[in-house]
Parts: structure tokens; C-alpha cells; sequence
């Protein structure tokens, strides 16, 4: 694979007539004249090829999540990352979290919304509530989460459901903030940014429980 990391700094993206392609890449620098975007710390050189459609009179582009994005995210390397806690494949991270990220139907919001026999009720359902509990805890962090989220298909007092302990810092750990500070000028937003890492667990899922793989 030919990696971005291979191009120099200064070099403009290719540009087809209305779409603008995003390299996200190592190298700890990026052209704001250019399309290009390189993002800092990521753990190994790769591109992610985003298509976006340029707007017309506007320099800003829709940013739409994507998988290579959630990884960029996932996988910064510096503390309270959320490589640097939950670890590469979602288990065995820096910090004892207690969840496996590869096994959606152990993690709390399984339970929280009825777990198996919901599940397999209305999958549909189910997973897209999922998504939204989910992102909203990555977005805020626990402590903000387990105070404000109140969707009243949510049961925190479903058995063997305690609030999301606090190290649970989501975006709020300086790597992810970092991370979110150099796309900000392309339209990032936390939001946005919760529903890349979505994507990005969806990945890791071994399970196949959350979106199929890739979307
Ligand atoms: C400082 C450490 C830390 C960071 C940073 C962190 N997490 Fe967590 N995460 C935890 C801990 C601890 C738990 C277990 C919480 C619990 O079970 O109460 C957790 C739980 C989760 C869960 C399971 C939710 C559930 O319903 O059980 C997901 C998904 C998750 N984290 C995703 C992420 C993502 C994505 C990021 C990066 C944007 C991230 N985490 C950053 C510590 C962290």
C-alpha cells in the first residue's frame, strides 16, 4: 500500500471537480491551503480516503464519520486515549475498564436496554438505541452521562446495571481532545467524532452485534 506518510508536507491533494479527497495521515503537520489533513500521533502511517462533496461558495465540507476516522481517533497514542485504556482490539488497555469493547452484549448499555430477549425482539430497534446511548456516553464522558442521559427506554436500574464508572472519559481525554482540535477548521465535532468511534467499534465487534462491518 503506498502510505500518505511517503508525500511531503506541502504537497496539494489531488482534486477532482467537486470533491475534495481528506488524507488523514502521520506527520504531525497539515497544509490549510490544501485538502490534505495530517493528523498527529496516529500509530502507524495510513490513508483514509474520504470522499466529500465540496460545497459550492463555501470552503467547508461535510464531514461525514467514517471507519478510518474512528480509527485515527481510537488509536492515538498518548494517555487517556482510548487506545491507551480499553487497548488496540478493545481489551487490555492501560486501564483496568472492566469491558471487553469487542463483546457489545457485556458492556452496560446491554443491559440497560434489556439485554438477549430485547435484543433479539427488535435488533433493529435495539442496536440503533444502542448507537445513541452509546455515542452520547462517548461524547460526555461518564460523569456527565450517567447525570443527564434520561431516554426512558434507558433502565439504569435494570439488573446488574450500576452507573458508568468515571474513568470513562470518552472524548474528554486529552489525546481524543487533541485529536478533535486538528480537524476543527474541517467542521469536527464531538458529535461527529462519537459516531467515527461507533463506526470504529463496530470494527472490533467480534461479535457482530453492532452496524455490519465497514458502515
Ligand atoms: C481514562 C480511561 C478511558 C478512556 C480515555 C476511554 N474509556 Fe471507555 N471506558 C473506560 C472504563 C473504565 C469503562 C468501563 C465503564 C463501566 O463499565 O462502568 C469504559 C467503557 C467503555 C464502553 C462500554 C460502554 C458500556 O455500555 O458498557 C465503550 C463503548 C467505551 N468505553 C468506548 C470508549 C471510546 C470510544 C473511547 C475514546 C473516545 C473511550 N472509551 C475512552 C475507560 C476509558
Amino acid at each position: 500500500m503506498k502510505v500518505a506518510g511517503e508525500r511531503g508536507c506541502g504537497e496539494k491533494a489531488r482534486r477532482h471537480s467537486a470533491i475534495f479527497t481528506m488524507i488523514f495521515m502521520v506527520g504531525g503537520c497539515r497544509n490549510p491551503i490544501s485538502s490534505e489533513v495530517h493528523v498527529a500521533l496516529s500509530p502507524e502511517p495510513f490513508v483514509v480516503s474520504t470522499k466529500i462533496e465540496a460545497k459550492p461558495d463555501s470552503n467547508s465540507a461535510a464531514l461525514e464519520p467514517n471507519a478510518m476516522m474512528g480509527r485515527g481517533l481510537f488509536e492515538q497514542r498518548s494517555s487517556n486515549s482510548c487506545l491507551f485504556c480499553h487497548g488496540g482490539n478493545g481489551k487490555g488497555g492501560l486501564v483496568n475498564t472492566g469491558v471487553d469493547l469487542s463483546r457489545p452484549t457485556t458492556w452496560k448499555v446491554y443491559l440497560a436496554l434489556g439485554g438477549k430477549a430485547a435484543y433479539q425482539s427488535d435488533r433493529k430497534t435495539f442496536v440503533a438505541r444502542m448507537k445513541i446511548a452509546t455515542t452520547a456516553l462517548i461524547r460526555d464522558g461518564a460523569i456527565l452521562h450517567n447525570a443527564q442521559f434520561k431516554e426512558p427506554w434507558f433502565n439504569w436500574n435494570a439488573p446488574s446495571m450500576t452507573p458508568y464508572k468515571n474513568q470513562m472519559l470518552g472524548l474528554g481525554g486529552s489525546a481524543s481532545q487533541h485529536w478533535m482540535s486538528l480537524f476543527e477548521d474541517v467542521g469536527m465535532t464531538p458529535t461527529i467524532a462519537a459516531e467515527a468511534a461507533w463506526i470504529h467499534l463496530g470494527m472490533l465487534d467480534s461479535q457482530g452485534i453492532l452496524a455490519p462491518r465497514g458502515k
